[in-house]
């Protein structure tokens, strides 16, 4: 049993607190391995960000829960010896089982998703009151995290043809009733780097799919029901185009490549969002540039010189986030 404060961590309360107030989201990044976790620490030390980093059960598997756990707390001391002690949050995302998230839990995460969108009403308000029960338990209080709504396209195993928006009606019940600590919804975002089908979408003069907006009419109802209360977005990469072309030049074929605005997630973060979840946009910037490096060098195979360049611009990439649209840079 290890307690996210022996590795350091904190817990997302007073984050989100702070969030909701002062109008911006703190940045939720996926990380599985260890050039994500640099870059994800160097540009949040470097924009003065708080941070929370998410491991999906996918990532668990992928790179071993203990490794990942150590990852974190030398996390917590590389930011320290950049010159900057953030506040870091290990966070567990899309946990879809009670015994996964008290896993979780027990070997060190500071905050856990517990998400039953896919039940009914009532077996994901018993489901999340079961782990919100387990979690606030601890010694040191961890957060949860739940969801109601389904968002389109693939979370982990399961996917989703079409969304279904979260219902304001029902929000005020789930989290009275589960005790949760933030509350994930479902208005247009959708997981993945093809957010939305090209007949969803307009196009401009180039040709470039334009997408439908986000429905902020759904989030200022649910902010009505619940003032104050921290609400998170899923599925809110941009999906940026320059990627996605150098991707393309260089052999990758990525069809009907289309994300979230920029714009509208600076708007979103500006309300109630006080979390943004973003995986999608990492791995296109990652690939596009070791995509590049194998392009323009065909004799390269030193893993430091294409995984270099691409923790580099993960790097940039995650700066730009925190300073230009999710307004979190400068708040640790
Ligand atoms: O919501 C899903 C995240 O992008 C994590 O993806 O399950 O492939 O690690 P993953
Ligand atoms: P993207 O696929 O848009 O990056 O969303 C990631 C996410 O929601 C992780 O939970
Ligand atoms: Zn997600």
């Amino acid at each position: 049993m290890t307690s996210y404060k022996e590795l350091g961590l904190v817990n997302t309360k007073a984050l989100f607190e702070k969030a909701v107030k002062g109008g911006y989201a703190i940045p939720a990044y996926n990380f599985n391995n260890m050039e994500q976790m640099q870059a994800i620490i160097q540009a949040c030390v470097e924009t003065r960000s708080p941070v929370i980093l998410q491991v999906s059960s996918g990532a668990r598997k992928y790179a071993n829960q203990n490794l990942l756990k150590n990852m974190a707390k030398g996390a917590v001391e590389y930011a320290h010896e950049l010159g900057y002690d953030i506040p870091i949050v290990l966070h567990l995302d899309h946990g879809d089982t009670f015994e996964l998230c008290k896993d979780c839990i027990e070997t060190g995460f500071s905050s856990v998703m517990i998400d039953g969108s896919h039940f009914s009403f009532e077996e994901n308000i018993a489901l999340t009151k079961k782990v919100c029960e387990f979690a606030h338990s601890q010694k040191d209080y961890v957060t949860v995290e739940g969801e109601l709504g389904v968002l389109a396209g693939v979370e982990d195993d399961v996917s989703s043809e079409h969304s279904h928006y979260t219902q304001p009606a029902e929000v005020i019940e789930f989290v009275e009733r589960t005790k949760v600590d933030s509350l994930a919804i479902s208005i247009g975002t959708s997981h993945g780097r093809a957010k939305f089908k090209p007949s969803q979408c307009t196009r401009d003069a180039n040709g470039v799919l334009i997408p439908p907006p986000l429905r902020f009419d759904i989030l200022e109802e649910v902010e009505k029901k619940l003032p104050g209360f921290p609400i998170v977005l899923h599925g809110s990469s941009s999906v940026p185009i320059e990627y996605v072309k150098i991707i393309e030049q260089y052999g990758g074929k990525l069809t009907d490549s289309v994300g979230i605005p920029e714009e509208q997630l600076r708007k979103a973060a500006k309300s109630a969002v006080c979390k943004i979840n973003i995986d999608s946009d990492g791995r296109l910037a990652m690939t596009a540039m070791i995509r590049k490096v194998f392009g323009d060098k065909p004799d390269e195979f030193d893993p430091r010189k294409y995984l270099g360049p691409a923790r580099d611009e993960l790097k940039k990439l995650y700066a730009h986030k925190n300073k230009e649209v999710l307004g979190s840079a400068g708040q640790a």
